[in-house]
């Protein structure tokens, strides 16, 4: 199955054509940041009408570097939140034009699930279920059980900043350019990671939640004070690391502890993180866990993803052109569907499709 997707929940326009959820013919991502960076930060307004301007031409890229044709696409997948609306909307419009207009099946997928299958992109292998995912990015850091390419459950997660937020709110803080994260890891690798002391956030019982707003404000606080001032912004940004690290590996490994997991996923923005990287992989390799990162380029957003996350769900996540809308707070748990009424589902679209076509 071939299918075209579409991404625009935040300030990327991605698209991709994907077949059987993993060989990635082609992946566009158009980057925005040029459009953001004065003003430190992801401005809606501008992500919405950068994506209007650019997401024709993406499509377009995409199905030209996969040399296809719209007539060889088997299907439209797009992400359906949760995100921005105004971004959203924009990807779920065209590509319901799209599905409408070819006839093809419309999937829509969930932002955060395209981040479960990222790591299996380009790869012969299936998710191996169960897994543990923890998925950190710039709007959601969560761990995740995925029993099924449908069935995942939220185990822990942040009520306050995101890892990828705590990340460029502190890049800010040291004086780094926008977006932050990738410029503190590159500051951070100069520095030591046990210069300074900065808190560790533990939740309160068995929680496996996670918290970043306390960790952020003592960089803030450290900043200023005198030791601040005068302490080398390396050893700031690494010991600020170390800190976001040992978070979310202390509540991935108590989360391990609790259930029987195949493999273990990193993925995410902030999966790109050269020592969160290599503290997973030291730790599933001394415990022979298997586990997978996507490389860089599916770590962060794109379109790709949601086309593997579309494979995989199938029915779960087919959906009506004429009716589908972006939801901004798309809950993450799909609804449950008993198989009976999917396979009904299913044949009442396939009598409908042989009647347009009749
Ligand atoms: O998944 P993503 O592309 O977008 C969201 O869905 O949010 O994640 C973007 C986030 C940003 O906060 C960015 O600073 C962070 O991921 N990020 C990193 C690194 N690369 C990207 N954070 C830490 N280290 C990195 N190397
Ligand atoms: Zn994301």
């Amino acid at each position: 199955m071939l299918l075209l997707a579409i991404e625009t929940s935040c300030d990327d326009t991605a698209t991709a054509v994907v077949r059987d959820g993993c060989g990635v013919l082609a992946s566009v991502a158009t980057n925005q940041d040029a459009f953001h960076a004065k003003y430190g930060g992801i401005v809606p307004e501008i992500a919405s009408r950068r994506h209007v301007a650019l997401l024709s031409a993406a499509v377009e890229d995409a199905l030209e570097r996969a040399q296809l044709n719209f007539a060889d696409i088997d299907g439209i997948a797009v992400t359906r939140g949760p995100g921005l609306i105004g971004s959203l909307v924009v990807g779920v419009a065209a590509a319901k034009a799209y599905a409408f207009a070819l006839q093809k099946p419309l999937y829509a997928v969930n932002h955060l699930h395209g981040h479960v299958f990222a790591p299996f992109l380009d790869r012969p292998q299936a998710p191996p279920y169960p897994l543990l995912a923890l998925l950190v990015s710039g709007g959601h850091s969560q761990l995740v059980a995925v029993e099924s390419a449908t069935q995942m459950r939220i185990l822990g997660r942040t009520h306050d900043d995101a890892a990828g937020e705590a990340y460029d709110k502190t890049a800010r803080l040291i004086g780094l350019p926008y977006p932050g994260g990738p410029a503190l890891d590159a500051l951070a690798q100069r520095g030591d990671p046990r210069a300074i002391a900065f808190p560790r956030h533990r939740p309160p019982g068995d929680s496996l939640d996670l918290s970043f707003s306390g960790l952020k404000t003592s960089v803030r606080y450290f900043l200023e004070s005198e030791a601040g001032r005068s302490a080398a912004r390396e050893d700031v940004a690494a010991s600020f690391q170390a800190a976001v690290v040992d978070q979310l590996m202390s509540r991935l490994k108590a989360a391990y502890e609790r259930a029987s997991y195949n493999a273990v996923v990193l993925s995410g923005g902030v999966a790109a993180n050269s020592a969160l990287q290599s503290s997973f992989r030291a730790w599933a390799q001394s415990n022979g866990i298997a586990a997978f990162i996507p490389p860089p380029k599916y770590c962060t957003d794109n379109a790709a993803m949601i086309a593997a996350a579309a494979h995989y769900q199938g029915e779960a996540v087919h959906a009506d052109p004429l009716t589908l809308t972006a939801d901004p707070n798309l809950p993450f748990e799909l609804p449950t569907c008993h198989p009976e009424e999917r396979a009904q589902r299913a044949s009442r679209r396939a009598a409908s499709r042989r009647r347009r076509l009749s």
